[in-house]
């Protein structure tokens, strides 16, 4: 049998413990989802740029451009595109990213990202993983013309949204 004296105190022990262990818990839980979550600013950054860009008709005509001169390997790639709708793939791609890298991986955007994914694979057509450096060259200078707003912030921020889609697209490869 306890001696009464004893009750009171081992009640506030555990009390205690269990308080220290939800606290713990609650702050693990939110330190790990700001870790796995794309950091806000850089988000809200991204796409107002994005906004801002395909406003302009000239954005996405000026980043296919440059990328077709970039290499002869990517030009051949284009042979055969439809490239009015090449264009508006590409613009929705860059919205779906933005949606992607801020939820799991499960999420319906990483699932879209996938089928895209498969395309650009060596079983589809086979988009080298070097050919992304050229990509991301070619895009972020068309951003640099057609963004009034652009900036070394506006400039890193599509970089880790975009790097995040890069690195999802070359380890399906
Ligand atoms: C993260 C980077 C990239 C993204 C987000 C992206 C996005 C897309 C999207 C959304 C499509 C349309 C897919 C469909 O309709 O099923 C597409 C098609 C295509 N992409 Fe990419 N792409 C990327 C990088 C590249 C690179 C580096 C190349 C290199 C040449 C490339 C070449 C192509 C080609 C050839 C097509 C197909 C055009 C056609 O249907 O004829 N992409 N891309």
């Amino acid at each position: 049998m306890v001696p009464p004296g004893l009750l009171p105190a081992r009640r506030d022990r555990v009390t205690i413990r269990i308080g220290a262990t939800l606290a713990a818990r609650k702050g693990a839980v939110s330190g790990s989802q700001k870790g796995r979550h794309m950091n806000e600013q850089h988000l809200a950054a991204f796409r107002s740029s994005v906004n801002r860009c395909v406003a302009d008709q000239a954005f996405l005509q000026d980043f296919y451009d440059r990328f077709m001169a970039s290499s002869d390997e990517v030009r051949a790639k284009f042979n055969n595109t439809d490239m009015p709708a090449q264009k508006r793939a590409l613009a929705d791609s860059l919205f779906l990213l933005a949606v992607a890298v801020q939820g799991q991986s499960t999420s319906p955007s990483w699932r879209q990202m996938e089928r895209i994914a498969e395309r650009h694979s060596r079983g589809a057509m086979d988009i080298r993983p070097e050919l992304y450096d050229l990509w991301l060259d070619c895009l972020m200078q068309a951003v640099a013309g057609h963004d009034p707003q652009y900036s070394p912030e506006i400039d890193a921020a599509w970089r880790s949204v975009l790097g995040e889609g890069i690195t999802f697209l070359r380890s399906r490869h």
